[in-house]
C-alpha cells in the first residue's frame, strides 16, 4: 500500500502559494483547506483562490471542504480542475448524489468525518468515494495535537474499506508529524495530510520524504 503524504497550505505564506507549493515536489498532492467561518470558526480560501493555484502548478490539489452546503459548493472545485474534493458528512445534504456530482466532473470524491462522528455515519457511502478523511483534530485551525482517541476509527475504517474490496484512500488531517504519523499509519491510515509540521521545518520537502518514510516503517509494524 502506497504512503501518500499531502501537505496542508494553511499555515504557509498565502501572499506567495505558488512559491510555497513550488518547494514542495515530493508532496503525492497539496491539501488545500476551505473554511467559511460556518462549519468551523474560521475564514481561510475559497474557489477564486484555488482557480488561481490551480492555473499556477501542476500538482494534484486535494481540496477540504470545511463548509456548510457542499452540495451547492463542492461540485465547483472540481470544475476548477481540482483532481480530488472532500465535503463533510456533517454538513452535506444527500452524500450519494454530491459524491456523483464530483465524479462527473472528472474529481475523486472523498467525505470527512470530524473526531466525534461515528464510522456509521459513511458505512453506506464506501461504494460511492475515493478517500475518507478522518479528521485528527478538531477542524479550524492548524497546529493543533494529534488526537489519539480517533486511532480506532482509523483501525475501523481501514477494516470496512478491505472488507470492501475497493481501493479507498484514508487520510488523516490534523496533528500529523514525525512523532504521530507513525501510530497513524499502524492503525491503517495511507494518506496524511501535515501542516505545520511541513511548513516550520528547516527543509519543507525534506519533511515530506522523513514523513513519507515514518509512515513506510509505521505502517509495515
Ligand atoms: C485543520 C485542517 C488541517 C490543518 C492541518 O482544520 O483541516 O488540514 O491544516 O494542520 P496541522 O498539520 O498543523 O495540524
Ligand atoms: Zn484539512
Amino acid at each position: 500500500m502506497p504512503m501518500r503524504i499531502t501537505p496542508s497550505i494553511l499555515n504557509a505564506d498565502f501572499a506567495h502559494l505558488g512559491d510555497e507549493i513550488a518547494r514542495l515536489p515530493s508532496a503525492d498532492a497539496i491539501h488545500i483547506d476551505v473554511m467559511d467561518n460556518h462549519f468551523v470558526p474560521n475564514l481561510t480560501i475559497g474557489l477564486p483562490v484555488v482557480k488561481a493555484v490551480r492555473a499556477a502548478c501542476e500538482t494534484m490539489l486535494d481540496i477540504h471542504l470545511m463548509i456548510d452546503q457542499p452540495d451547492r459548493w463542492a461540485p465547483d472545485y472540481a470544475e476548477a480542475g481540482a483532481e480530488s474534493v472532500a465535503f463533510h458528512v456533517e454538513a452535506a445534504a444527500a452524500p450519494v448524489r454530491l459524491a456523483r456530482e464530483l465524479h462527473a466532473r472528472g474529481a475523486r470524491a472523498g467525505v470527512a468525518l470530524n473526531p466525534a462522528t461515528p464510522v456509521e455515519a459513511v458505512a453506506h457511502l464506501l461504494g460511492e468515494v475515493d478517500m475518507i478523511l478522518l479528521m485528527t483534530v478538531e477542524p479550524g485551525f492548524g497546529g493543533q495535537g494529534f488526537l489519539d482517541l480517533v486511532l480506532p476509527k482509523v483501525r475501523q475504517v481501514r477494516a470496512l474499506i478491505a472488507a470492501s474490496g475497493r481501493d479507498i484512500w484514508l487520510q488523516v488531517d490534523g496533528g500529523v508529524s514525525l512523532a504521530t504519523i507513525g501510530r497513524a499509519a499502524a492503525a491503517g491510515a495511507d494518506t496524511f495530510v501535515a501542516g505545520s509540521a511541513v511548513v516550520s521545518a528547516d527543509d519543507p520537502d525534506q519533511m515530506v520524504v522523513a514523513l513519507r518514510q515514518a509512515a513506510e516503517a509505521g505502517a509495515a509494524k
